[in-house]
């Protein structure tokens, strides 16, 4: 734990260099362990309470639950998978189903839901009759981050095995646990036995106990996000622009035979993603205003963009690195279009000075979705505005020196975004 904290301090602090020194233009994607300096104990917990026995295994109910701090499970939703470690099968199941029944020719009579020795569990959309829901299920895989919403964090499923133990010294364990959302890929550890789970009945007046409680723990594996193109881009434009900076060409990769329409024919694919010098499938462009009020500090109009033609942004989340941003949630309660959360965040460089993160995401049926390109309302934009803070008596020229005008660093979806160093104009100061 040590190394890797060591490690993962000096990457940020790697960053933190590279924005205030103003050379790069993009900082790469460094990726090492799943450290994640962020959120270091980020994790998805996978509960497993045994609550009945029956003639040939027990009933039992599934829990998942995102304990990341920026990262939801978008869709296409998460998909959970195990390894039995007999001859167990699942007979039924209320609130997910396996994707695979796997053979059940063996069976007369009763057929099981799922035969397979390692099944995959997916959720039931949205919709889905009344009596074949639990509670938080149902919600097409996708996951709020528990810091975002605490109920929508959690998706759970009702399974009834068969061929098991009937008794707690004769059920195991399932093994070799995997969890996928949407893209990302996590590691899960082995499970373990842990103190059974307590329920209380919903008149609060009684409380019952699992038999059994197994708890794994899967972690966002990021080694896959190496040879990856960045997802986003983070542009500036200064005072008195007006119009979207654009982020610095081939920012997310290069324009290719992909987006050649003179050598549309049969073998022509076109991009999945709108041609733009920069090819970054999100943009998020950061502008600078004067706020209302004088000498508060200063506001920016947000916007996100996304250039993706066959991509519904729903449920997004930003996590923003900007020195000044402690007192940004001071406005919230003012502020309908958006929703944020600060995050302070521990164990960091002794020479860093971020404390601060700011967790952003979309406002119910406003900004919540954005919708894929071509057509109407695939940016969503709103204004924040940001304090002075430790620069409290700052009075100075906005100028271009001046780096904590800008985010350090920005994650759109758990991904990095490229931010770029090309700085506003400085044409405007504080009054
Ligand atoms: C999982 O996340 C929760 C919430 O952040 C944290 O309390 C817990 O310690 C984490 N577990 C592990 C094993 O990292
Ligand atoms: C299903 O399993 C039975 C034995 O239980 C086997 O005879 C049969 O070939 C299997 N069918 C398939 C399609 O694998
Ligand atoms: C099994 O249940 C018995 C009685 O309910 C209890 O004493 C024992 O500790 C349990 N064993 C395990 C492994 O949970
Ligand atoms: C073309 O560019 C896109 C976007 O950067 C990339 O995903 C794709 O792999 C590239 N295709 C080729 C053939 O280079
Ligand atoms: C587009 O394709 C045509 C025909 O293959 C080729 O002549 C032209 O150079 C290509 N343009 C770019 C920008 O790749
Ligand atoms: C904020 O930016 C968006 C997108 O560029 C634009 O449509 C909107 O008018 C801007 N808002 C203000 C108040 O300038
Ligand atoms: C995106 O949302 C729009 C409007 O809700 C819908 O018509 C479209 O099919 C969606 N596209 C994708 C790729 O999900
Ligand atoms: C969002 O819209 C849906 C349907 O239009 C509505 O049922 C829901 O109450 C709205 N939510 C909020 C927070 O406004
Ligand atoms: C403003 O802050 C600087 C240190 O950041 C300090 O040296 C200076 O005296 C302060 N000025 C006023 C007017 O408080």
């Amino acid at each position: 734990m040590d190394t890797s904290f060591r490690v993962s301090s000096s990457i940020i602090y790697f960053f933190l260099f590279l924005s205030l020194s103003n050379t790069a233009v993009f900082s790469t994607s460094v990726v090492v362990e799943a450290y994640d300096p962020y959120d270091p104990t980020s994790n998805i917990t996978v509960k497993w309470d045994v609550l009945s026995w029956t003639s040939d295994g027990y009933v039992g109910v599934v829990t998942i639950t995102n304990n990341q701090i920026y990262r939801t499970v978008q869709k296409p939703g998460w998909k959970l998978g195990w390894t039995w470690a007999g001859r167990e099968v699942v007979w039924s199941m209320v609130g997910a189903q396996a994707i695979d029944q796997g053979n059940c020719s063996r069976f007369k009579g009763n057929i099981p839901h799922s035969c397979l020795k390692t099944p995959t569990m997916v959720d039931l959309m949205p919709g889905t009759p009344f009596n074949q829901q639990v509670k938080d299920c149902c919600k097409g895989g996708t996951l709020s981050t528990r810091y975002q919403d605490v109920h929508n964090s959690m998706a759970s499923f009702q399974i009834s095995v068969g061929n098991a133990g009937t008794s707690n010294t004769t059920v195991r364990m399932p093994k070799k646990f995997t969890f996928v959302a949407g893209h990302d890929k996590y590691t899960c550890r082995p499970a373990k036995t842990v103190p059974s789970t307590r329920f209380i009945t919903s008149d609060g007046r009684r409380m019952t106990r699992a038999f059994m409680t197994w708890k794994v723990v899967c972690t966002h594996s990021r080694a896959k996000e190496a040879n990856k193109h960045p997802a986003c881009c983070v542009s500036f434009s200064g005072f008195g622009q007006h119009k979207k900076a654009n982020c610095p060409t081939c920012a997310c990769g290069c324009r290719n035979k992909t987006c050649n329409s003179s050598r549309r024919g049969l073998s022509f694919v076109p991009s999945k993603i709108k041609c733009t010098d920069h090819m970054c499938p999100v943009n998020i462009n950061w502008q600078m205003m004067k706020p209302k009020e004088k000498g508060v500090g200063w506001a920016v109009n947000v916007s996100i963009t996304n250039f993706n033609y066959r991509m519904n942004y729903s449920d997004w989340t930003l996590l923003v690195n900007h020195p000044s941003i402690n007192k940004l949630t001071e406005t919230l309660p003012k502020c309908p279009t958006y929703q944020a959360r600060p995050f302070k965040l521990l164990n960091l460089a002794p020479a860093s000075t971020v404390e601060m993160v700011e967790i952003i995401w979309g406002a119910k049926n406003k900004t919540d979705v954005i919708t894929a390109t071509g057509r109407k309302g695939s940016t969503v934009s709103w204004i924040m505005h940001l304090y002075k803070n430790k620069y409290k008596n700052d009075t100075a020229t906005l100028s271009c020196e001046k780096d904590w005008r800008t985010p350090r660093e920005v994650f759109f979806n758990g991904d990095r975004c490229v931010v770029s160093s090309l700085l506003p104009l400085a044409s405007a100061r504080i009054h």
